[in-house]
């Protein structure tokens, strides 16, 4: 009876020794992860601690404070960064349908795509806007916490033996062209068009720490959120409040919300099922 006590200990201590470790990565490099979701942090550190052939948190926090390539690894590996192209494709269907309409009536706008990871998202939009004759008319603002993966982004090659599974997800999304004529294969992968890009800023901007620095029509920060603890989720609702123009449109897609947040009775629902919100006040 004596091991779930144990147990217990056991995780209580790793606890510990993820604070500080957590503390010790925002007071040496000024990322801060204090209030990401326990699990999913713990998994990831669990995953460095192998990648790093370590067996405790506290030699991983010793390599870390002296070594930015550790660091980097580690940033990559909390920061998740899956993504794919017209991913959840309902959610671009709906915002043909919702949010074009709005965003017509503009001469001009803004959107911002929050923790746009590799890029897919924001050449879905793109690829949407052109196809709705909106392509002059706005500026997208593509930010992630990550270097690297803007890196990637700004080079708009994305995986060759994708694109099979991102045609399907462009039809789905109520694509109005043949996909393939986006991008061409070459030997990288499928290069997307330049001119997609044009209209685009990809910046470092970090949702924890950073402030607002424009005001948007449109915010879209999607699978992002779900890896911050209810407070630090309640923060960024906030930053999204600020920066969003009256009747701006906040698209958090299927798996977040602002529903039981602070924020709530500033929005009203347009899309219950893909989480499209209008500030109303
Ligand atoms: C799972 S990806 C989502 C990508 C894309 N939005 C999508 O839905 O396909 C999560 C992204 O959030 C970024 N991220 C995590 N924490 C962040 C923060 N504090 N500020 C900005 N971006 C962050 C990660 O670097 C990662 O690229």
């Amino acid at each position: 009876m004596a091991l779930p006590v144990e147990r217990d200990q056991e995780l209580e201590l790793e606890q510990i020794e993820i604070e500080l470790l957590l503390e010790g990565i925002h007071r040496r490099y000024g990322f801060d992860f204090r209030q990401y979701a326990p699990a999913s942090l713990r998994r990831r550190v669990r995953r460095r601690m192998d990648g790093e052939k370590v067996e405790t948190i506290s030699a991983l926090q010793n390599l870390l404070l002296h070594d930015p390539a550790v660091m980097e690894r580690l940033l990559l590996d909390l920061s998740v960064n899956v993504t794919a192209m017209f991913r959840d494709p309902t959610f671009f269907l709906s915002f043909r349908e919702k949010v074009v309409p709005m965003l017509r009536t503009y001469p001009f706008a803004r959107l911002w795509v929050a923790g746009c990871s590799t890029g897919e998202e924001v050449y879905s939009l793109a690829i949407l806007l052109a196809e709705e004759g909106l392509a002059d008319r706005v500026r997208i603002y593509a930010t992630d916490i990550n270097e690297a993966v803007l890196d990637q982004a700004r080079l708009g090659v994305f995986p060759l033996d994708k694109m099979q599974e991102y045609t399907q997800n462009y039809i789905r999304a109520g694509g109005t062209r043949s996909f393939s004529e986006y991008y061409v294969a070459r030997y990288d992968g499928a290069r997307f068009a330049r001119e997609l890009a044009e209209g685009v800023v990809f910046a470092q901007h970090n949702l924890v720490s950073d402030a607002a620095f424009n005001e948007f029509n449109v915010i879209m920060c999607r699978n992002v959120l779900i890896y911050f603890a209810q407070p630090l989720q309640e923060r960024v609702h906030g930053l999204f409040y600020d920066s969003l123009a009256m009747f701006g449109v906040l698209a958090l897609g299927q798996k977040e919300t602002i529903r039981f947040s602070p924020h709530e009775p500033s929005f009203e629902e347009l899309d219950a099922e893909e989480r499209l919100f209008k500030k109303v006040r």
